[in-house]
Order: structure tokens, then sequence, then C-alpha cells
């Protein structure tokens, strides 16, 4: 294989890649945000779409993304200009670069905030601060919770300087060794979760709910929705699983590694949904109550069930291990690109975007309490980074990975790189020239009104 780039940083242990791949797409998404869109947009029709964006677009643009990253060796910037250069093409597309890094950094300065929800609901479950007997008891906890601007801003802080200390550690010392134990923790903790749901819960109203295809109820902005959360879950256009790809030894298969990761996420998205929508359905709460929904369902289910309260203690645990393996990812091409290309220490870039990014996680926060009021067209700071990341910049940059691997390297390059058998290698290029440009040209169209006037 003719190398373009010499690797800086290389995953130690054979499971370095995977580990820290799959820590980076399984989080809030699938826990917290899957289970609460499925809700309002209505369930199965939903799934179904949000299935079809994975398999059709996400896993082909995740090997894309796997495959520029190890050939260019570096953040998305660096690696995507080595790549272009190496076809002897220029232009703007690092630019794709650029916009995966501001994706990550606006999608970390949400997450961090729905992140310090998950510590904090940790906190009050092992303080006995989850007593209520209704569903307007638990709302009245997650609005206190949020209500206080110093409260909640603790919270978020408390995740920003976690994240920041561990990417700061370096890809080794910090990112891979904390996935090497977090990692198998959250799969013991969803076992446990499983279990426990299979003996205490029904599962009729949650599959049904889950999997009843009701076509009526597709319309242009759920698809949007459905195809930018398959982005979203997978980690893609955002520098993640880009830059953790430049980490990538040089003969690991990357078409095998994705199918794991895609897998593993779409897995616990799943069983997310299907240990949440019973809970709710039972305790005749709405599925469309938003943002709010696991932190205000899920306890009080816990509350009326034996052993609920270590359970639930569990839950909240798994749910900050897994947001934090999240957050991890989403900052490191920031700070490998501050590293590479100027000089920075690890330690001093991570520390340094990281008073960035407090500063823009702490604007979010405030949509909760004293920026409540504070709305463009309707939608508060929090909401608006969510909005443009989920529904613009993810499906735009997929977008742009895939006409640049499709149309614009030399053909040998991503080839070499993928190293699939011929087959396969042709339906991923069909699959990257034209199914995801049509479909996501399509679905935008779609949801801008243009498709039905
Ligand atoms: N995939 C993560 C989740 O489902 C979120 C994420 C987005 C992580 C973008 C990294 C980059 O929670
Ligand atoms: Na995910």
């Amino acid at each position: 294989m003719t190398a373009i780039a010499r690797p800086k940083n290389l995953w130690l242990g054979r499971w370095g890649f995977v580990l820290a791949a799959t820590g980076s797409s399984v989080g809030l998404g699938n826990i917290w945000k899957f289970p609460y869109m499925t809700g309002e947009y209505g369930g199965g029709a939903f799934v179904m779409v949000y299935l079809v964006c994975i398999a059709a677009i996400g896993v082909p643009v995740m090997m894309t993304e796997i495959a520029l990253g190890r050939r260019g060796r570096g953040s998305p910037v660096d690696a995507i200009r080595r790549v272009v250069r190496e076809s002897g093409r220029s232009g703007l597309w690092s630019g794709l670069g650029w916009m995966a890094m501001l994706c990550g950094f606006m999608i970390l300065s949400f997450y961090v905030v729905v992140a310090g929800w998950a510590v904090s609901y940790l906190w009050k479950s092992l303080s006995g601060g989850l007593a209520a007997d209704s569903v307007e008891g638990m709302a009245a906890i997650f609005g206190a919770n949020n209500a206080n601007p110093w409260n909640l801003g603790f919270w978020s802080t408390l995740v920003t300087v976690a994240t920041m200390a561990i990417v700061g550690l370096g890809v080794q010392a910090g990112i891979e060794r904390s996935v090497r134990w977090m990692m198998p923790g959250l799969v013991v903790m969803l076992v446990v979760m499983i279990v426990y749901a299979v003996f205490s819960g029904s599962f009729g109203a949650g599959v049904q709910f889950l999997f009843a295809f009701d076509p009526g109820k597709l319309t242009g902005q759920a698809i949007l929705a459905a195809m930018g959360h398959a982005f979203f879950t997978l980690s893609l256009a955002s520098g993640a699983i880009l830059t953790y790809g430049a980490y990538l030894p040089a003969d690991r298969s990357i078409g095998r590694t994705t199918l794991v990761v895609a897998l593993c996420d779409t897995l616990v998205a799943l069983m997310a949904g299907l240990a949440i929508f019973p809970v709710i359905f039972a305790n005749g709460m709405d599925p469309a109550s938003g943002p709010g929904l696991i932190f205000m369902s899920l306890p009080l289910a816990f509350q009326q069930m034996p052993l609920g309260g270590v359970i639930e203690t569990i839950f909240f645990l798994m749910l900050t291990v897994a947001a934090l393996t999240s957050a991890i990812s989403m900052i490191e091409a920031t700070v490998a690109w501050l590293n590479e290309s100027h000089g920075l220490s690890r330690a001093r870039a991570a520390w340094g975007v990281g008073v960035l990014l407090w500063i823009v996680s702490t604007l979010a926060m405030l949509s909760f309490n004293v920026g409540a009021d504070w709305k463009l067209a309707g939608r508060h700071f929090f909401d608006w980074l969510d909005f443009l990341t989920s529904r613009f910049l993810m499906p735009l940059g997929g977008l742009g990975t895939a006409l640049l691997a499709g149309f614009v390297l030399r053909r040998e390059s991503l080839e070499e790189e993928l190293g699939l058998p011929s087959a396969l290698y042709a339906l991923w290029r069909f699959t990257v020239r034209y199914v995801c440009p049509v479909a996501i040209v399509m679905v935008f169209l779609d949801a801008l009104g243009v498709l039905n006037a």
C-alpha cells in the first residue's frame, strides 16, 4: 500500500478503534434522542426510514470517512487536503473538514448539557432526589434541576472538564485508555438493563409502537429528521469517525469494523426504545413529550419496580458513560488539528478549546432557565445547535463526503484503502456516487417543500 502520510498516532490495542468508535457512536443519541424523536414523529414509520438511512447512507459514508482518515492520517482538514492533493485535485474540499470540526464543536456544546442532566440524575438517584409519585412530580424535579443556572451549569461544566481532561491526555493515554474500561462497563450495564426489562416490563406495547408502520406519518420533515439522526447516531460528518480512522492501523478491514460499529449502535437504539416505550405506555405517559422523556418517565417507573432504585442508578451511570465516550470523540478532530498543524501540545489544545466550549455550552445551558425567552424563530440557542447540526450540517457534510469520494478522488486512492472484494467495492462506489447524493438532495428538497409544491 502506498502511504501518503505517516501516522502520528495509532491505536495500540487490537480493539482500540472498535472500542473508541463504538464509544463515539453509542451515546445520548441512542438512549435519549432516538426514543424521544421516535415518540415525536409517531413511531414505526420514523424507525423504518431511520433504519434505511443507516444501511443505505450511514454505512457507506462511515466507510468513506474511515478510509479518508486513514489515507490522509490526520485531522479532517489535513487528511482531506492530503487525499485531494494525492489525486492531483485542488479546490475547496478541505472546507468539508472545517465544516466537520465546526459541527463536532456545535454538537458538543449542547451535548454536555444533556450529559449534565445524566450526571445530575445519577447524583439524585444516589442521594434519593428522585422521589415523586406522579408524572407531574417527576416533571417538577426535571424543571427544578433546570431552573437554577448555577446548578445546571455545574453539571455541564463537570462534563466539559472530564471530556477535555481525557482528550488532553492524548489518543492512547487518554481516549484509548478510558474506552478500554468504559466500554466493557457499558456493555455489562446494558445487559443488566435488558435482562431486567425482559423480566419486569411488557414488551408488547413498545414493539408495537416501534415497528408498526404507518406511512401516513411520513412527512418531509420526519424523513429529514430520520436522516439527520442517522448521521448523528453514527457520529458522521462531525470529524469524529474520520479522525479516529486516522489512527487505524493499515491492516484492519474498514468494511468489517464499520459493520460492527453500525450494528452495535442500531441494536442499542432499538433496545433503548424497547425498554423505554413499554414504561411510557404502562404509565399512560405521552410518548411525544420531548427531550425530557427519559428523565421524567423512567425514574417514575423505576420507583414502582422491584430493585428499581439500584436499576435507576445503573441506568444513569450507563447514560453518563455512554455520553462521555461520545463527547471525547466530538472534540478530538479539533484538538488533533491544533496539535498537528499548529504545534500546540494536546493538553494546551484541549484546555484552550475547552474554554471556548464552556462559553458556548453555558449559553446553551441558559436556554433552560434565564434564557428561556431568548428565542429566534421559535427556537432556543440549545435547539438551534441541535437543529442546525442534525438537519443541515450533517446531511450536507455527508453529501460532500460522498461526492468527494465518488467523483473527485482518483479511483485507486480509496479503493486501496477500503480493500473490498470487487463486487462490494462496486456496490460502495455506486452508493456514494448515486444513492447517497440523490437521497440526501431529495430529502432536503422534500423537507423544503419543493417536491410537494
Ligand atoms: N453518535 C453520538 C450519539 O449517538 C453523538 C455524536 C455525534 C458523537 C457526532 C460524535 C460526533 O450520541
Ligand atoms: Na449513536
